[in-house]
Formats: structure tokens, C-alpha cells, sequence
């Protein structure tokens, strides 16, 4: 008796819990803002770039490697973010092509994993080739965005 009391009170508490969570489920805060952290970072990185590439900051070859394998690392982990429910919310910019067009948006991420690993690769030793290499990585960003981004700026 004592048992099943108890038993219905949870299921109570439970179902009051779900209400209460029922707009957060509809719209997952969490992985929008998780994937605009990380393109954020992207967008620190290629200002680094910017900064080498207008004389701002000094070039390294250790510099542009860590700024390429950054930038690949976001590549390989932006698209675990983008489940069903987070098609809205958070001022997400996320375009609805991602969902409609998954092939497509699985497409535009592994080019910017290809790119950024052949940067990584090409290793580059002075500005001029420093320029060259991020000059194809960058692509990606305006290809993808047009895209797959809403720009609300
Ligand atoms: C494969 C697709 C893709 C590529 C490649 C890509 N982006 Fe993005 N980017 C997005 C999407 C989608 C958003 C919107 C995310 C959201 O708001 O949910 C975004 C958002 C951003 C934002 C805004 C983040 C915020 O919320 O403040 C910046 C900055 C950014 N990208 C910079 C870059 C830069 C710089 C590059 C290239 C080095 C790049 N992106 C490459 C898809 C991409």
C-alpha cells in the first residue's frame, strides 16, 4: 500500500517535471549554443589568420599550425550539434538547408575537414605560403554560410 502511494507520487512529480521542461525540449539550448561556442572560435581563429596575413601579428610556423588544427578540430565536431530540435531558438542562425538538405550539409563539413587537414599538411614555412593555404580554408566559410547560415548581423 505504503509502495504504491509513493509509487504515484513520483509519477506525479515526474510528469509536473516534464511540463515544466517541455519548451526547453523544444528547442535544445544546449547543442545551439555549443555550436555557436565552437564557430566562434572558428571565427577567433581566422582572425589570427587575418591579423599574420596584415602584418598585425607576427608569423610563426607553430602559429599557423595550431590556428589550422583548431580550426579542424571545429570542422569534426560542428556537426554532432544539430539535432531535430534545434532548428529554433537561442538566436540560433542555423538555416533550415541543414535539416533539409543533410547530404548536402554533411558535404559542405567534411570539405572543411579536407581543407583544414591539407593546410595542416602543407605545413606552411613563411607568410606568402601561410596566405596561400589559408587562403583555401577561408573559402569554406563564405561557401558554407551562404548556405547554410542565416546572417541576422
Ligand atoms: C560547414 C558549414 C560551415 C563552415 C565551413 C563555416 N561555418 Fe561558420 N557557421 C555555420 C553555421 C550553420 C552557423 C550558425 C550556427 C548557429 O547559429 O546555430 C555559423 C556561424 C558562424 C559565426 C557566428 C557564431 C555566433 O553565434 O556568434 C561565426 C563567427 C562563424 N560562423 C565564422 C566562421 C568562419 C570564420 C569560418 C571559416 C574559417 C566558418 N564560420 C566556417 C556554418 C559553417
Amino acid at each position: 500500500m505504503i509502495q504504491r502511494r509513493s509509487l504515484s507520487l513520483a509519477v506525479l512529480a515526474l510528469s509536473g517535471a516534464a511540463i515544466l521542461a517541455g519548451p526547453a525540449l523544444a528547442q535544445n539550448l544546449d547543442a545551439i549554443k555549443t555550436r555557436q561556442e565552437l564557430m566562434k572560435d572558428n571565427g577567433k581563429a581566422a582572425k589570427e589568420a587575418g591579423a599574420i596575413l596584415k602584418g598585425e601579428a607576427e608569423f610563426s610556423a607553430d602559429k599557423a599550425t595550431e590556428i589550422f588544427t583548431r580550426m579542424h578540430d571545429i570542422a569534426v565536431k560542428f556537426g554532432d550539434h544539430f539535432p531535430e530540435d534545434s532548428k529554433t531558438g537561442g538566436d540560433t542562425e542555423a538555416a533550415p538547408a541543414i535539416w533539409e538538405k543533410p547530404a548536402e550539409f554533411e558535404a559542405a563539413l567534411v570539405k572543411y575537414q579536407d581543407d583544414t587537414q591539407a593546410a595542416i599538411d602543407a605545413a606552411p614555412q613563411d607568410v606568402d605560403a601561410f596566405k596561400q593555404a589559408f587562403g583555401q580554408v577561408a573559402q569554406n566559410c563564405k561557401g558554407c554560410h551562404e548556405d547554410f547560415r542565416i546572417d541576422k548581423d
